[in-house]
Parts: structure tokens; C-alpha cells; sequence
């Protein structure tokens, strides 16, 4: 198992280029089994996950590969399985995104049940939900999700629960929709950019998809897609963790190719939290002459702040100056990170869905342990400014979702090493 030797006090300098976004590469290219022969799928970054998903399209006889060029490559010509097996679908939550493409291709699919996750309890209910009311038969039996239906109609279809819309109930029910006979109407759609450019390349394959971007989506029957290319849109999770890294060591990067129409949101916070950006071009400079102010964030879906952005600004709240007060509205349990801040001397009251978090820490290096994809991140973050050495240890958790994180910042000025144990 790899993990990071991160030795803080050096300001990050310099440009650095944003991938692929993950969070529309995994329901992208589980959208490729929709259609019969080869599809073709650029800008995905090189991630755990994404090749967690390589291999179940592979379990599913797709013919899965990453070309020299970085382009994926897909052949869904024939599919000799509808099961997506426990072994797989555990390492990634993501996985059950080949549930809704699986319904509307074989009229069948055997997905294991995802669970929980470090993060909450993350439910299921909502996927299953959608998919019933186009007519699927669904039953869960021996740790998995078993469904059937070959006749799966068009109608109107409330997606909301509890915390508000989700992303990946949203994608699942657009793509089961597809082949559906009639017209589909999600109500309550997740309105996130990712399912924006799921729908782009799901109506680049033929589909007939309107609505993406706001909370009422219509999806048209068709009777065939057919492969398409598509070039993913950039990650504004990568593009705001790297500004924040930015700023918690007062350091001056430009972001280059973030998704900028996307990120109003935490646009809105860094200044708030007197981080300076600015854009010239391409390149989103983050400067930060003075000290981060605190501030008061609540995380929401879509066009809020980002959930998978909170773990990183409780990093740079750290050391900002006063008291702030960070509210967790999509994932209420997604606070492992704060016991491991609190290592690195950071002061901190979790309160339920709310973190109080007391600014002005001297943080100071110490071994730490990920628990999830973006509370690596955060750790990473307070390694930068902390004084002396911070271990990352499970850094597998943080490739699970960034490319080369560590290559990355060490060409910022980062003194960051991968170590294996
Ligand atoms: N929810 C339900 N029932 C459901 C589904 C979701 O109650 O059937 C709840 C969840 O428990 C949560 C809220 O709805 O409280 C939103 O969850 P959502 O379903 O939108 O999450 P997701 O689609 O499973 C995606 C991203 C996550 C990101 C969330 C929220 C992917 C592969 N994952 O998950 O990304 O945090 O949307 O934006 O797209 C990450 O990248 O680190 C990550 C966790």
C-alpha cells in the first residue's frame, strides 16, 4: 500500500491542467454497453475507478481498452453477461451505474447491492424507485439487485428523497429510459454538470434527452442508439481542490481547463474566504497575499457548494482567520476527516451534519490515515501547511479519484514523495 510523505511550508507555484471529470466518466462509459459496436471516449482521467469500471464492462463482455493516445475504446457488440459482481462493484460505489444501461440493452441485469460507505449510509432506494415506475421488476436477493423488464414504458417519475435529487438514480433512470417506450419525466432530476454531459453524449448516440441541467428532465424512447466519440468535460472537483491548495499555502497557481461555468459556487466561497482568482484565458490564477478568512458553507446539490469540495475547504478553514462553520446537506456522516485534522492540530467540534471548525492553527506534520477519496485530499492539503512531515497513509483511497495528485503538486513546488509500505 502506497502513502504520501508530504513536507509542508512551500508555497505552490505554477500552472497545472485539469483532467477528465470522474464523475461523468464512470456513468459515461457505463452508457457504452447502450449501444451495439465500438464507442470511443476521450479525456477520461486514468483513475482506480475508472478502470474498476473498465473491468465490469469487461465482466460484461464488452471489450474495454485505454488506446496509447489516452482514448477509451469500447466494444459493446456483444454482451455475454447482465451480472456486475460483488468483487468489483465493492470497491466502487459508482458501479451501480451499469444498472440502468444493463435494463435497457438485455431487458435483464444482476448488479451487486453497493452498500455503504464510509461516507453515510448511501441508499439505493431512489435508483430502484425510478427504475420500477418505467416498469422493472426488481428484487434484491443474495446481495444483489436483480431486474427484469422487457417492456420498460415511458411515465412520469418523482427522483427525490430525503437529502434532495441524486446524481447516479438520475443517470440510471435516464439511461433504463432510452429504450423505454413513450416519454419519460424525472422530476426532481440531479441537475449536477456530470449529468449534463451524460445526457450530451447519450443524445450524440441517438437518444432524445431534454432538460439535462435542470431538475425536469424528458427522455424520448428511441429504438436504437448507435456508438458515438465524446470527450468528457473537465473535473471542477480536481479544478477546486487544486485552487484551495493554492491558497492554503498562500502560493499563486494558475488552473488551467477548469470547467469554469460550472463553479460559481465555490467561486463565491474562496472569495468570501478573500482568495483571490482570477481568469486570464484558459487559466484561473489563484492568488492569496493575506490571510483566509473563515466563513460559514453549507454543501448542496447542485448549483451549491459541492460535497465532494468540503473535506478540502475544512483544510484551508483550518488556518483561516476566525471561526467557521461548515454544514454537510448531501452526505451528513461525511466528516472521517476531522478526527485526522485534529491529529495534525487542527480544532474542530463536529456537531452532527456541522463542523465548527476554530481557525488559526499552527498545524503541525503527523501520520495520518485517508478514509475516503476527498478526506485524502483534505489531509494532503493540511500536509502542505503543516510544519514538518504528514504521512498520507492509504493514498489508495485518493487514486481512487485523482490522476497523479502527487506528480502533480510536486510540479507546483510540492515536496510530496509516494512512498511504498
Ligand atoms: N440518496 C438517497 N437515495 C438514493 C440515492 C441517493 O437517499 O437512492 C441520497 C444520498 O444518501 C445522499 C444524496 O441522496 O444524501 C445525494 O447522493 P447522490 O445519489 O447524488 O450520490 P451519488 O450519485 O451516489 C455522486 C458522486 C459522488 C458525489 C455525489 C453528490 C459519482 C460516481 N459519485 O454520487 O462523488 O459526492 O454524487 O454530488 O458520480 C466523490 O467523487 O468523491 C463522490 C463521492
Amino acid at each position: 500500500m502506497d502513502r504520501f510523505i508530504v513536507r509542508g511550508g512551500h508555497k505552490l507555484r505554477g500552472t497545472v491542467r485539469v483532467g477528465g471529470a470522474k464523475n461523468s466518466s464512470l456513468p459515461i462509459l457505463a452508457g457504452c454497453l447502450l449501444a451495439d459496436g465500438v464507442s470511443v471516449i476521450r479525456n477520461v482521467p486514468d483513475l482506480r475507478d475508472v478502470r474498476t469500471m473498465l473491468q465490469i464492462l469487461g465482466a460484461l463482455g464488452a471489450r474495454a481498452e485505454r488506446k496509447k493516445n489516452g482514448d477509451i475504446e469500447i466494444d459493446a457488440t456483444e454482451l455475454t453477461s447482465h451480472t456486475a459482481p460483488y468483487e468489483l462493484v465493492s470497491t466502487m460505489r459508482g458501479s451501480v451505474c451499469v444498472l440502468g444501461p444493463l435494463l435497457a440493452r438485455l431487458g435483464v441485469a444482476k448488479v451487486s447491492h453497493p452498500g455503504g460507505c464510509v461516507i453515510g449510509s448511501r441508499p439505493i432506494d431512489l435508483h430502484l424507485k425510478g427504475l420500477r415506475a418505467l416498469g422493472a421488476r426488481i428484487s434484491i436477493r443474495h446481495g444483489y439487485i436483480m431486474a427484469r423488464g422487457d417492456d420498460l414504458a415511458g411515465t412520469d417519475i418523482f427522483l427525490g428523497g430525503l437529502f434532495g435529487s441524486s446524481c447516479l438514480a438520475t443517470a440510471n433512470v435516464m439511461m433504463a429510459a432510452v429504450y423505454a417506450s413513450g416519454s419519460t419525466v424525472i422530476e426532481n432530476a440531479a441537475s449536477e454538470p456530470e449529468m449534463v454531459d451524460l445526457a450530451n453524449y447519450l443524445n450524440k448516440m441517438g437518444a432524445v434527452v431534454r432538460g439535462a441541467g435542470t431538475h425536469r428532465i424528458e427522455v424520448v424512447g428511441v429504438r436504437k442508439l448507435r456508438p458515438a466519440k465524446y470527450t468528457v468535460m473537465p473535473d471542477r472537483i480536481e479544478a477546486g481542490t487544486f485552487m484551495m491548495a493554492s491558497a492554503i499555502t498562500k502560493g499563486e497557481v494558475g488552473v488551467e481547463g477548469a470547467p469554469r461555468g460550472t463553479m460559481a459556487a465555490v467561486f463565491d466561497v474562496l472569495a468570501r474566504a478573500g482568495v483571490r482568482v482570477e481568469a486570464d484565458g484558459d487559466t484561473l490564477w489563484v492568488r492569496q497575499p493575506r490571510k483566509i478568512k473563515a466563513t460559514e458553507v453549507a454543501t448542496l446539490p447542485y448549483p451549491g457548494f459541492p460535497t465532494d469540495l468540503q473535506a478540502q475547504l475544512m483544510a484551508m478553514m483550518c488556518v483561516a482567520d476566525g471561526i467557521s462553520v461548515l454544514t454537510e446537506k448531501v452526505f451528513p456522516d461525511r466528516f472521517m476527516h476531522v478526527a485526522e485534522l485534529a491529529r495534525m492540530g487542527a480544532d474542530i467540534l463536529r456537531e452532527g451534519p456541522r463542523a465548527i471548525v476554530k481557525g488559526g492553527a499552527k498545524l503541525s506534520g503527523a501520520p495520518v490515515m485517508a478514509s475516503d477519496l476527498r478526506a485524502s485530499a483534505a489531509l494532503v492539503l493540511a500536509g502542505l501547511a503543516a510544519k514538518g512531515e504528514t504521512s498520507v497513509a492509504r493514498v489508495y483511497h485518493l487514486d481512487r479519484g485523482y490522476e497523479r495528485l502527487d506528480d502533480k503538486l510536486r510540479a507546483l513546488g510540492a515536496d510530496v514523495e509516494r512512498v511504498k509500505d
